[in-house]
């Protein structure tokens, strides 16, 4: 079209930029070039990491899910009941995993004959058609409809198929200790926005307790956590067409009290010089040099009520376990947000 001699071309509207290797290769170009360089945890959920996280949670020392499976074969009860007002529900997982946890609150669902639709997020699609063949198998008369996608996609598509079914989102494992502070309340801003209010979330988080029993989760004797965090070079290896040797490296998990996060790095042990081919580009290494790989934070009582306030949600009950080490605390979704964000 030509207006006044002018040529006016509509806006092109560019669609489908996400391209996961895409994604993949530019967050280790720019982690990898900052300093102290970095690796964000997400991607240590490939299919091996997705296993290797499997064997964690059965370590002796990693107690995180442990305690939270003590919390919910107590708590199944309770913790479903606000939801039985006879309209359907969808019981939405964030971070699905093996879905070992879940089951316990779908075996609840159904003892007291609900009307429910699982529906487990996953950004492994290795262990999300394992979960929904599990459960087709062993439960074939529940419904399940599962996404393949990181959390907040996930929970974007949430708010436009809910429909008129009531909507319990778990975000269990304490993967909320995965965000920053900052972080954690706009993820949870986020899923507010897209609840309803009435609906539920059941948060697990882990709490500030003795620094040895934290150190020995995430350092376990039998080496299981130290190559979860190599599998992060080896992934880049595998599909960037890296040539870390990991040989060369080693994992390192620590705690930083005055944030309170567990901190895990991945340490270089001789100076070296790293090659990614799909980057078309060598990263230096300083012996001693580490990358940061994963924040796990850890939480107060009060912590966890002010979160809830600051992202729209009342808490209805903190489910504990014996130990008061782990807190599953079940939200109620609110009309508006009560509380301003909460500071660093
Ligand atoms: C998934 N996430 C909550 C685990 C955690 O405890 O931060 C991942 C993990 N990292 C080392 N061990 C387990």
């Amino acid at each position: 079209m030509t207006t006044s001699g002018y040529s006016v071309l509509g806006p092109e509207i560019v669609k489908d930029l996400h391209d996961p290797r895409r994604d993949f290769a530019y967050e280790v170009l720019v982690g990898l070039s900052e300093k102290p360089k970095r690796l964000s945890s997400k991607y240590f959920y490939d299919d091996a990491g997705s296993r290797y996280f499997q064997q964690i949670m059965g370590l002796e020392e990693y107690y995180p899910t442990r305690c939270e499976e003590e919390i919910l074969r107590r708590s199944a009860e309770a913790i479903v009941a606000p939801l039985l007002d006879g309209r359907p529900i969808n019981l939405v997982d964030l971070g699905a995993g093996d879905g070992k946890k879940t089951m316990i609150l779908i075996e609840e669902l159904r003892r007291v004959g609900a009307d429910f639709t699982f529906v487990p997020i996953d950004i492994s699609e290795g262990a999300m058609k394992e979960l929904v063949g599990k459960i087709r198998v062993q439960m074939p008369d529940v419904s399940v409809e599962g996404l393949v996608c990181e959390y907040a996609d996930g929970v974007h598509h949430l708010a436009r198929v809910a429909g008129e079914r009531r909507n319990l989102v778990l975000f269990l494992g304490s993967n909320i200790g995965n965000f920053g502070r900052v972080r954690a309340n706009a993820f949870l801003r986020r899923l507010w926005s897209s609840l309803r209010a009435g609906d539920y979330a059941l948060v697990g988080f882990d709490l500030k307790k003795d620094i040895e029993v934290l150190l020995a989760a995430y350092n376990d004797k039998s080496g299981v956590t130290s190559a979860f965090n190599l599998n992060l070079l080896e992934r880049i290896n595998r599909e960037l067409g890296g040539d870390f040797d990991v040989s060369t490296f080693r994992h390192f998990g620590t705690y930083n009290v005055f944030s309170g996060a567990m901190e895990s790095y991945l340490v270089s042990l001789v100076p070296q010089v790293v090659t990614i081919a799909a980057l078309e580009l060598s990263f230096a290494f300083d012996a001693w040099e580490p990358i940061h790989t994963e924040y796990s934070y850890k939480y107060l009582r009060s912590d966890i009520t002010r979160l809830a306030a600051g992202s729209g949600f009342s808490v209805q009950r903190d489910f504990e376990d014996e130990r008061g080490w782990f807190v599953d605390s079940l939200w109620r979704a609110e009309h508006t947000i009560a509380a301003p964000t909460p500071e660093r």
